[in-house]
């Protein structure tokens, strides 16, 4: 662990204050995303979807953020997974989004809802041919007994649509959206006295900021 104890950087990347951000958190996330992508940072998508059981305990695994619209984001999975019943029992999230080269992140809280059939088809239909045979050959998140079982699994799957053009969506899989009451962005400064910049609905149609201590 001694490397672990020992790892510390400073952050100087950068700065933010209120006039740096925009009025409305998905449009302040649509610019970081931008230059995330702008710094050819690898998955600059990738945020950690976090989800509490029947029980209210935690739970966390990454996904891919595949859209932000006027007011939610949207990312896809296998409903029938655990982060599924989990969503299904407590339908609330939390997010987070972490690109390090710019030493940013950002935090997301919201209720979440299951994107409607169109929206669902609409971007299983975008997959590629192998994904999409992946997730009718996956029920995610049940044990299986081995790694040749479920390639076994897989090639059923690939004979059953062999020949299949348009592969369809399996019934489970299918799109999230959680709409934010609270959005936390955070940049890096040095020797930890790093922005916060908190932003939650000021009750009157548009978001109040409040910075937050370190
Ligand atoms: C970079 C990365 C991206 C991922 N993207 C997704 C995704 O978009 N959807 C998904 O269901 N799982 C994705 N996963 C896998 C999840 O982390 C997780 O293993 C899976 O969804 C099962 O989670 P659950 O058992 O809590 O439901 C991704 C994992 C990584 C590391």
């Amino acid at each position: 662990m001694d490397a672990v104890e020992r790892s510390r950087r400073d952050y100087a990347v950068g700065s933010l204050g209120r006039a740096d951000l925009a009025e409305h958190p998905l449009r302040q996330l649509e610019r970081w995303v931008a230059d995330a992508v702008a710094a050819d940072i690898d998955e600059p998508n990738a945020m950690t979807l976090a989800t509490v059981d029947a029980d209210g305990r935690p739970d966390a695994r990454v996904v891919l953020l595949r859209g932000i619209r006027a007011e939610d984001v949207v990312w896809f999975t296998d409903r029938s997974s655990t982060k599924g019943a989990q969503l299904a029992a407590a339908p609330h999230a939390a997010l987070v989004l972490h690109w390090q080269p710019l030493e940013r992140q950002v935090r997301l809280r919201g209720p979440v809802v299951a994107l409607d059939d169109a929206a669902s088809d609409a971007y299983f239909a975008s997959r590629p041919r192998g994904s999409r045979l992946s997730a009718w050959a996956s029920r995610q998140s049940r044990p299986v007994a081995s790694r040749a079982a479920y390639e076994a699994v897989v090639a059923e799957v690939e004979a059953r649509f062999d020949g299949v053009e348009d592969v369809p969506r399996p019934p489970d899989w299918g799109g999230y959206a959680l709409t934010p009451v609270e959005v936390e962005f955070w940049q890096g400064r040095r020797s930890r006295r790093h922005d916060r910049l908190r932003m939650r609905p000021d009750g009157a149609g548009g978001w109040a900021v409040e910075r937050l201590q370190p």
